[in-house]
């Protein structure tokens, strides 16, 4: 095998974001930037020689050229073996699930999740641990403190691999597996819902719409809902993962998502609507007529697992990011067990999972999961939507009807202003951040502060501390507002409102959901004047 070295400079801008390395591809495509990025990953890892290394991808643009870039260097540093999905597709929760039943040393997932494809759009590499999940904060910082070190690379000399051909193959001395990316998921969520019961609802006349958006899912929804439980031929629409996915952002969300809302709301609508995004992880669930929140979606999964022959046994706990609504902690209240609260993203759930903690997982940003995996999974809440319905035959909208009147409703909101400059959006933060101490006690448009700080995380299990999570404030009748910028952005600053109420009174459970939180929109607007700071008279979308 013929190893070399080759000389790089580095650069300044490989900082991990809360979900891996995420820049426009011509970004990506510039000299040893990916080279520089995936060798300060392996030199920031100690004892993966000889083990396994698992990679796959979405399929965006310029996947199959960085699969070919990671498996040579994998071979140069020495692992043993490379398991990579057939044509270089593994979604996100399938690559976790992959680590974990081989055993794997760790795994590199190449996405940008819900951002859009193509040449000139966005590409990221993330590196996740042998748990299955996102390396953890103290891993993504050796990394990122590599990158700005780095003064080498190592690669091996070898043509291209075929990724499209099953079986084992020689990479200069190391073996490349080369697998079904949907079997060993699908068995997965055989083993956890109960198919007979899915299948005879399907049977019985049930209908569907998947959007899986001509992203990653379409291989897997194909396989698990038409093929394996029986749904109509036609149920997952956009089911051929494409480089660009098809010139539309990948995000299962009211906006990206408008065709398959619109179905919803309709006359003609099937009896329940699902999509998830590039990657897989993220999930959008609109029963016929009624969209329903991903804060309450966890909410309602939690309070209904045990329908689910996975979690018959019960949950261990609850988790949610912080800005989620508060909903699942009055479902894991009248279960008697543990809530937590965690910083935005999944990476922060893996201990929780780890140490049994917690059993299901979410985010308000359409994330929701369990201890099958350790990402979250847009198939796996969508089958287990598809238990909870065929145990309780019933429509979604009567089972969310039913929920908020035994728990009540946290109306619940985001408002994003998407692209703002970077230097308004961190004044507009630091200006938050200073009133903070001032605020309890006063009144925003006509809201008392009871509460306002920056929210701090310390893990229960490994006791590390994370600051500066987000924004809170809370007023004394129980609605809430945060603000955060986001660190999935690939151009200027990202601002995310998140905006909450909960209302108990059930004459007020059926409000239009901005007007529910009109106060609260204006309270944001008055304490962070948005407006004058952002330039923007109405967010880009509001989910
Ligand atoms: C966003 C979501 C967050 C999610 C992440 C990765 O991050 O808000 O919940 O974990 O994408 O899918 P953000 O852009 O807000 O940093
Ligand atoms: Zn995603």
């Amino acid at each position: 095998m013929m190893i070399r070295s080759v000389s790089t400079q580095p650069y300044d801008d490989q900082k991990p974001g809360t979900s891996g390395l995420r820049k426009k591809v011509p970004h990506f495509q510039q000299a040893n930037y990916v080279e520089n990025f995936v060798q300060s990953i392996f030199d920031s890892l100690e004892g993966f020689e000889g083990k396994a290394l698992v990679v796959g991808g979405d399929g965006r643009y310029f996947n199959r050229e960085v699969i070919q870039i990671v498996m040579k260097m994998a071979a140069a540093a020495g692992f043993g073996k490379v398991i990579v999905g057939q044509g270089g597709i593994l979604s996100t929760p399938a690559a976790s699930n992959v680590i974990r039943q081989s055993g794997a040393f760790g795994g590199i997932i190449l996405s940008a999740s819900h951002n859009p494809g193509g040449p000139k759009e966005d590409f990221g590499i993330k590196y996740n641990t042998g748990n299955g999940g996102p390396a953890p904060e103290k891993v993504t910082a050796e990394i990122y403190a590599r990158t700005k070190s780095i003064s080498e690379y190592k690669i091996i000399d070898a043509p291209d691999l075929d990724l499209d051909a099953l079986g084992d193959f020689d990479l200069g001395g190391m073996t490349v597996s080369v697998v079904d990316p949907v079997a060993a998921y699908a068995e997965l969520m055989e083993s956890l819902f109960d198919f007979p019961a899915i299948k005879a609802m399907f049977d019985g006349g049930f209908t569907m719409s998947f959007d899986a958006m001509h992203a990653v899912t379409g291989p897997y929804a194909t396989e698990i809902l038409e093929n394996r439980l029986g749904a109509a031929k036609g149920t997952v629409k956009n089911g051929t993962p494409l480089p660009d996915f098809g010139g539309h952002h990948p995000d299962p969300n009211l906006v990206h998502a408008k065709e398959l809302y619109d179905l919803m709301m309709s006359a003609d609508a099937p009896d329940f609507g699902a999509a998830s995004d590039g990657d897989g992880d993220r999930n959008l669930i609109i029963g016929k007529g009624i969209f329903v929140t991903p804060s309450d979606s966890l909410a309602l999964l939690a309070a209904n697992a045990h329908l689910a022959p996975g979690y018959k046994g019960g949950l261990s706990g609850i988790a949610r990011s912080m800005p989620t609504s508060g909903a699942a902690d009055r479902v894991a209240e009248k279960l008697g067990i543990e809530s937590y609260e965690t910083p935005t993203g999944w990476k922060f759930f893996g201990n929780l999972l780890d140490a049994d903690k917690a059993t299901i997982c979410g985010e308000e940003s359409a994330g929701t999961g369990s201890n099958h995996v350790r990402e979250k999974d847009g198939l796996w809440a969508v089958l287990l939507w598809l238990n909870i319905l065929a145990a309780r035959k019933e429509p979604a909208k009567d089972i969310v009807a039913a929920h908020w009147r035994e728990y009540g409703r946290n109306y619940y909101t985001r408002h994003d202003y998407e692209g703002i400059d970077a230097d308004a959006a961190e004044g507009l933060m630091a200006h938050l951040r200073a009133e903070l101490s001032s605020l309890p006690g006063t009144k925003i448009n006509g809201l008392f502060v009871s509460m306002a700080d920056d929210f701090s995380y310390h893990d229960p299990v490994d006791g590390s501390v994370s600051e500066n999570q987000g924004v809170r404030v809370m007023f004394e009748d129980g609605s809430r507002m945060v603000f955060r910028l986001s660190g999935t952005g690939t151009a200027g600053a990202t601002l995310r409102v998140y905006l909450e109420r909960l209302a108990t009174d059930p004459d007020k459970l059926a409000l239009e959901t901005q007007s529910a939180l009109a106060d609260v929109i204006g309270a944001a607007e008055d304490l962070a004047g948005i407006k004058q700071r952002t330039g923007r008279d109405a967010p880009d979308v509001i989910t």
